[in-house]
């Protein structure tokens, strides 16, 4: 195996739903993955190239020691919109992750948000999409943009955004991506994709400069 195939990857909200195919996906191929999470106990996978740390995702003294060394941090974090305050845990978790990561000179980050972040792209999605769905998540919507426009600013790190339609939770299949530089990806049928879909891309992307510094909308065929 080439060496950039194997690489020393930190994943952020590794006990998630896409978080956990991401770790197992990323062990498969060969990588060595730190998963920084807040309760290790939750991670029930054992392997010789996993390490499972303990941090806080909003501190960079708390997380700058399991940044040393590394290749790569990807996040799968995800915060919960609530009726009593503002999601902000996209913004509040980058600024310490990009601060960790310049403290150790790791250069790589790829991060999901989701389908619409902007607050005009879903003027033309299906009508439970623009009037059911996107009003019930503006508020993690919002955040993913406000973090999207910080990474957009941030010039000294190799960063890409991916963006995916509605989640569901099964594994990797063999299909198609369909990718576009926007806030989705037009023309396509049905807008949901695998959890381990969104894993395999964001893992495909270690052996391609094709999204550096970029935000991409993805589905499957
Ligand atoms: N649901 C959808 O259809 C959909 C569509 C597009 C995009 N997305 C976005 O995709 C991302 C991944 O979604 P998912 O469903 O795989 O996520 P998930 O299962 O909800 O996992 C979220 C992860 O974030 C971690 N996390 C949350 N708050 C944290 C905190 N304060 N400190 C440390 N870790 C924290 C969780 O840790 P714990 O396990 O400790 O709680 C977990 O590992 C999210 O940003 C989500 O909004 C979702």
């Amino acid at each position: 195996m080439s060496k950039s195939l194997r690489m020393k990857i930190v994943v952020l909200g590794a006990t998630g739903q896409t978080g956990l195919h991401l770790v197992n996906q990323a062990l498969q191929q060969g990588h060595t993955v730190t998963a920084v999470v807040r309760n290790p106990a939750k991670i029930t996978t054992h392997h010789e190239n996993l390490k499972v740390v303990e941090a806080d995702i909003f501190s960079a003294p708390s997380l700058t020691s399991h940044l040393k060394g590394q290749d790569v941090v990807m996040s799968c974090l995800g915060f919960q919109a609530s009726f009593f305050s503002a999601v902000t845990g996209y913004t509040l978790s980058m600024t310490g992750v990009l601060s960790a990561m310049r403290e150790n000179r790791v250069n790589r980050l790829i991060t999901m948000t989701s389908w619409y972040t902007e607050p005009n792209s879903g003027t033309q999605s299906p009508y439970v999409i623009r009037f059911l769905l996107l009003p019930m998540i503006r508020s993690v919507l919002t955040n993913m943009y406000e973090m999207e426009q910080v990474l957009q600013k941030t010039e000294d790190i190799n960063w890409t955004v991916v963006r995916p339609p509605g989640l569901k939770n099964l594994p990797a299949s063999a299909s198609e991506f369909m990718t576009h530089e926007g806030y989705f990806v037009p023309d396509v049928s049905g807008s949901s994709v695998a959890r381990g879909d969104v894993a395999r891309f964001m893992l495909s992307l270690l052996n391609s400069n094709a999204w550096l510094k970029k935000a991409v909308a993805i589905t499957t065929k």
